[in-house]
């Protein structure tokens, strides 16, 4: 034991920190723990791999991980290995493309891909190959499959007829669906250099506390992109995706319980149609290799005034659980923020999960990006509204982000809404007050005044599609 009884992680010699890396085991002795395994692929010449970003934007980069669910069945997910630190790879299992021809014979998708005339000049064809495999195995296929994935040449309609060429089979009791059934290696709650993967809450504390200057890390889908940019800085990595208590969901009649290092598409898989305004927001936010790892806590962490999980707390009165060296403590989604990128965490204090109440209010969410899909905001909107039997609005939220220097609930509208029924002459006025009630920035995505025009149409659609 590591620093007395109460630190539940052991620190191995360095020499027997490993992954599995295409069934075979492979020792992490020449890393650093927060070099990307894509640049770790490609110094041990694995360069099937490609890169075009390195920002977890074109996945070229992708490759499969085997994850644990909370029933403890592995599954095949994508990832975007140019933003995975390869401390958050012990005693994990990869996938890359070399693996999965058998000698001259194409693995399913590739073939199906080939076959479909998937791939001009073949540079993004290793990730979508991978993004088809994990969702090939997970019996996750469609569309969405390969929407992080981009292709310059090719166009996407062959790609689509591979996948649904794809939807038609059954992956056979092949070697990799055998890796599945294996048992899971043992996490080695481990310490690779000075990248830590403790397995309970109270022992991330004592190490956030044992060293000072050193950082969170959880899905590094916001941490990978400083790193692969040299911009992040930390005296040592505490990593959170090793703790189960902050991956369980849970949910009773009262509230829905999210731990703050579950997966975006974990929470997806097991509460989808519960909370439907989250899941709209998550059907737009990022692409699957990126919800494979993003968690509520990253994006909390971040405190980014375009983050698009604020507005949908602050639109459902949720509340946000804290805990640090103090104990824990609870506290409404809109206290979090207190300025631009700052809130009320402390620094060694971490989020442990969101409590989402379970209300009967009309919801919705909404999110205007240059892109449809994997793109950052101009603004989201999440809508909460109750109306009484005579139409009169007895409840409502109207949360924002992307119009301030952080989300922000529309309240002097809110306030005027109440009591009032959602007739022509109300729905002007409060578009009025809307169109002031933010000081939005011009930036390169969009001007301000289009963000204020925004804040009011979404508010007119929410109410034309859900109260009309
Ligand atoms: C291609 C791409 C697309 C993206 N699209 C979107 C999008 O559509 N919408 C959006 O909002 N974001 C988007 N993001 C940003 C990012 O994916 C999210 O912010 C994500 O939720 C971060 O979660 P993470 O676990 O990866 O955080 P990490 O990168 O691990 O951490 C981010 C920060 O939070 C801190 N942190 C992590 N967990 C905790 C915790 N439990 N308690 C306290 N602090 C913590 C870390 O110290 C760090 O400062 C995108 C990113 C990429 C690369
Ligand atoms: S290199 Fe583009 S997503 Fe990784
Ligand atoms: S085949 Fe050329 S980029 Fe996709």
């Amino acid at each position: 034991m590591h620093g007395g009884s109460a630190l539940r992680y052991i620190p191995l010699m360095h020499n027997e920190v490993a992954f599995r890396l295409n069934g075979a085991k492979v020792a992490l002795t020449d890393s650093p723990p927060t070099e990307s395994l894509l640049r770790w692929l490609k110094r041990h010449a694995l360069t099937g791999t490609k890169e075009g970003c390195a920002d977890g934007d074109c996945g070229a980069c992708t490759v499969a991980i085997v994850e644990a669910d909370a029933a403890g069945q592995r599954h095949y997910r994508a990832v975007n290995s140019c933003l995975l630190p390869l401390g958050a790879l012990s005693g994990r299992e990869v996938v890359t493309v070399e693996h999965l021809a058998d000698g001259a014979d194409l693995h399913p998708v590739q073939r199906a891909l080939v076959e479909a005339s998937g791939s001009q000049c073949g540079y993004c064809t290793p990730g979508f190959v991978m993004s088809l495999f994990a969702g090939f195995y997970a019996g996750e296929l469609d569309d969405a499959t390969t929407e992080g994935n981009l292709c310059r040449c090719t166009g996407y309609a062959p790609i689509r007829r591979a996948t649904r060429a794809l939807c038609g089979m059954q992956p056979g009791r092949d070697r990799f669906a055998a890796a599945l059934q294996g048992a899971p290696e043992p996490c080695p709650a481990t310490a690779l250099g000075k990248y830590f993967l403790p397995t309970e809450i109270a022992t991330a504390i004592a190490l956030k506390r044992a060293h000072p200057g050193s950082r969170w890390i959880a899905g590094a889908t916001d941490l990978g992109v400083e790193l692969s940019r040299g911009r992040a800085d930390a005296t040592a990595w505490i990593a959170l995706d090793r703790i189960d208590a902050l991956r369980r969901i849970s949910a009773d009649e009262d509230e829905t319980v999210i731990g703050a290092a579950a997966s975006l598409a974990s929470i997806e898989r097991t509460l989808g149609g519960r909370i439907p305004a989250l899941d709209q927001m998550l059907r737009w936010f990022a692409a699957r290799q990126v919800r494979n790892r993003a968690t509520f806590g990253g994006n909390l962490g971040t405190a980014s005034p375009i983050g698009d999980l604020l507005p949908v707390l602050l639109a459902l009165d949720a509340r946000i659980e804290l805990e640090g060296p103090g104990g824990r403590r609870m506290l409404a989604a809109e206290d979090y923020f207190t300025g631009y990128r700052e809130t009320v965490r402390e620094e060694d204090e971490l989020i442990v999960a969101v409590r989402i109440p379970v209300r009967g209010w009309r919801t919705a969410a909404y999110k205007v990006a240059k892109r449809q899909s994997d793109d950052i905001s101009i603004v989201a909107a999440v809508f909460a509204l109750g109306l009484d039997d005579a139409g009169r609005v007895v409840h409502v939220r109207l949360a924002y982000g992307g119009v301030a220097a952080m989300p922000l609930r529309a309240r002097a509208v809110e306030d005027f809404l109440l009591g009032r029924r959602l007739d022509e002459t109300t729905l002007t006025q409060a578009a009025g007050l809307l169109g002031e009630a933010f000081t939005p920035l011009s930036d390169h995505r969009a001007g301000a005044d289009y963000r204020r025009a925004l804040c009011a149409n979404l508010f007119l659609q929410f109410v034309a599609e859900h109260a009309s």
